[in-house]
């Protein structure tokens, strides 16, 4: 399949060309190799999963993307462009956001307030703009509202806009931090672990709303997660990683069947 090639999945979503490309990346802390020269693509459109054990270097994977981590070795590709190393607001400007493994709100803030935050990267009146031009942000704070309440009510957390986050049961915040993501229109969206720790009704709901967002507003997908039974379902194609190198990529069924992912992640959780 080449760059620009535009498939159906079997399921009859459109896969475009290729929005992300990862080229031969190595990260290294001090002596440790987390990422030893890794390539793949991410196409637009599709929901991507990354896979494999604890400490294999899926989180760092996703760091890089999200600008926090610059691998010494490698190349990361947007759009068809290289991208020179950027610190995290300007890769959120690009239009790829993301949500952490470990939940990053603010617990006092209601769930409305935490949201809103995912506009800042599109707002334009910083606080002297606010004071010479009020009707300018008045306007736009108008919009951005607008814009917040229709993912509020598209994740169905009306009825808890109000409620300081620190009140709401672990489900819930991974859904308010999915709608803070959101809330940034992007693109690209990062979910790292998005179902861990969750019960396996949480989990439903959440592969429903991951699918509802890539089917609703288009939006390209790439996911960490450990279920296999999550990624299976709603993954086009899956990376799987260990001990920092690429050992399978392909679609569900493919990499199910690989050896060396048997061997060195499935086996384990499936005989
Ligand atoms: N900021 C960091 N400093 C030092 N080592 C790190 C850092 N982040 C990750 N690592 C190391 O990189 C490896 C991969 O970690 P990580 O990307 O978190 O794996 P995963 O998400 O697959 O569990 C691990 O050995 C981890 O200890
Ligand atoms: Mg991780």
């Amino acid at each position: 399949m080449n760059d620009t090639a535009v498939t159906t999945t079997p399921d009859g979503r459109t896969i475009g060309g290729v929005l992300m490309e990862m080229k031969h990346i190595t990260l290294r802390f001090g002596g440790v190799e987390a990422i030893k020269d890794i390539s793949f693509d991410i196409r637009e459109g599709e929901i991507r999963a990354i896979i494999g054990p604890n400490g294999a270097g899926k989180s760092s994977m996703l760091n890089i993307i999200s600008g926090f981590y610059v691998p010494q070795e490698g190349e990361v590709w947007f759009r068809g462009v290289k991208r020179p190393p950027m610190k995290p607001f300007q890769v959120a400007k690009l239009g790829i956001a993301r949500t952490f493994q470990n939940i990053a709100l603010f617990d006092g803030m209601s769930v409305l307030d935490n949201v809103m935050t995912g506009r800042l990267t599109h707002m334009s009146s910083g606080l002297f703009g606010q004071a010479l031009w009020w009707g300018h942000a008045q306007a736009e704070e108008v919009e951005n509202r607008a814009k917040v309440e229709r993912i509020i009510d598209f994740l169905e957390i009306q009825n808890i806009r109000k409620t300081p986050v620190a009140r709401l049961p672990y489900g819930l915040k991974k859904r308010v931090e999915l709608a803070r993501a959101l809330a940034a229109e992007p693109s690209l969206l990062l979910l790292d672990e998005p179902m861990a720790g969750m019960n396996v009704e949480e989990k439903e709901d959440m592969s429903r709303f991951i699918l509802d967002v890539n089917d609703e507003f288009g939006t390209t997908i790439a996911l960490i997660e450990h279920d296999m039974g999550v990624v299976m379902d709603i993954s086009d194609r899956v990376v799987v990683m260990d001990y920092g190198k690429k050992i399978g990529d392909g679609t569900p069924d493919e990499v199910r069947a690989n050896q060396d992912v048997i061997d060195a992640y499935l086996g384990v959780a499936h005989d």
